[in-house]
């Protein structure tokens, strides 16, 4: 069964696995983060001692499994789901993602877990690149300063400590970094919905989708 595809979009901090993993619980569906796959990509590099700069190391791909299943993310059986979330992570994430042959192995996989059923898919690339067919595109956006805000709460919700002005820091490098590279770059595409989330709260923006959806399925229909 091919299902309905909804791709989520968007900068750092802005809101979409929260968002995204809202939506497929309400509506019974299937939710894939793929940050969460390129953090596991690059949690695994940084245990391999690769140089992170050199993309034919990143060869280990072709011996292990990534999956993400029910809020979770796997490396071969072992559950990472909190060990991709370290801040060595975070500042290599970037980069690992930069390359082409990272990025083809990530997006097969992707599309083949898309394949079937009706899915939630969030990332940078999703409605540009890994499901350009998608049924609903949304770019979710919100100023730098509350996404940052955003980010501070969860880490203090998880005994994490960092300083507002770094979290702004690295919030703005990273967006600066997957905007910019050559490959698959973060970018709206151009038949997405933008929403910008600054003053809107969760329950807002999950409303706010499903009734599009429910839109684009009637518009479907006629
Ligand atoms: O921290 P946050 O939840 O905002 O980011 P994430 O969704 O966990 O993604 C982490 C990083 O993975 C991003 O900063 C990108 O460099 C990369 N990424 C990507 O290149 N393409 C995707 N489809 C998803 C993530």
């Amino acid at each position: 069964m091919p299902g309905y595809k909804l791709a989520i979009d968007g900068p750092a901090g802005s809101g979409k696995s929260t968002i995204s993993s809202i939506i497929a619980k309400k509506l019974g569906w299937t939710h894939i983060d793929t940050g969460a796959m390129y953090r596991a990509v690059t949690l695994l590099a940084i245990e391999f001692h690769i140089d992170l700069n050199d993309e034919a190391s990143y060869r280990f791909l072709e011996s292990v499994q990534i999956h993400y299943d029910n809020n979770r993310i796997y490396i071969n059986d072992r559950d990472v789901t909190e060990a991709i979330r370290t801040e060595a992570v975070t500042q290599n994430v970037s980069l690992a993602s930069s390359f082409p042959y990272v990025r083809q192995k990530l997006v097969e996989l992707q599309q083949i877990a898309a394949e079937n059923g009706n899915i939630v898919m969030d990332g940078r690339d999703i409605g540009t690149v890994v499901l350009p067919h998608a049924d609903l595109k949304i770019f979710l956006t919100a100023n730098v300063e509350e996404r940052a805000q955003r980010r501070y709460k969860e880490n203090v919700k998880k005994g994490k400590q960092a300083h507002i002005s770094q979290v702004i820091e690295d919030i703005v490098i990273r967006d600066q970094k997957d905007s910019t590279r050559k490959e698959s770059p973060l970018r709206k595409a151009s038949d997405a919905v933008e929403l910008d989330t600054t003053f809107l709260t969760i329950d807002q923006v999950v409303n706010k989708i499903i009734e599009l959806t429910d839109k684009k399925e009637i518009n479907h229909g006629v």
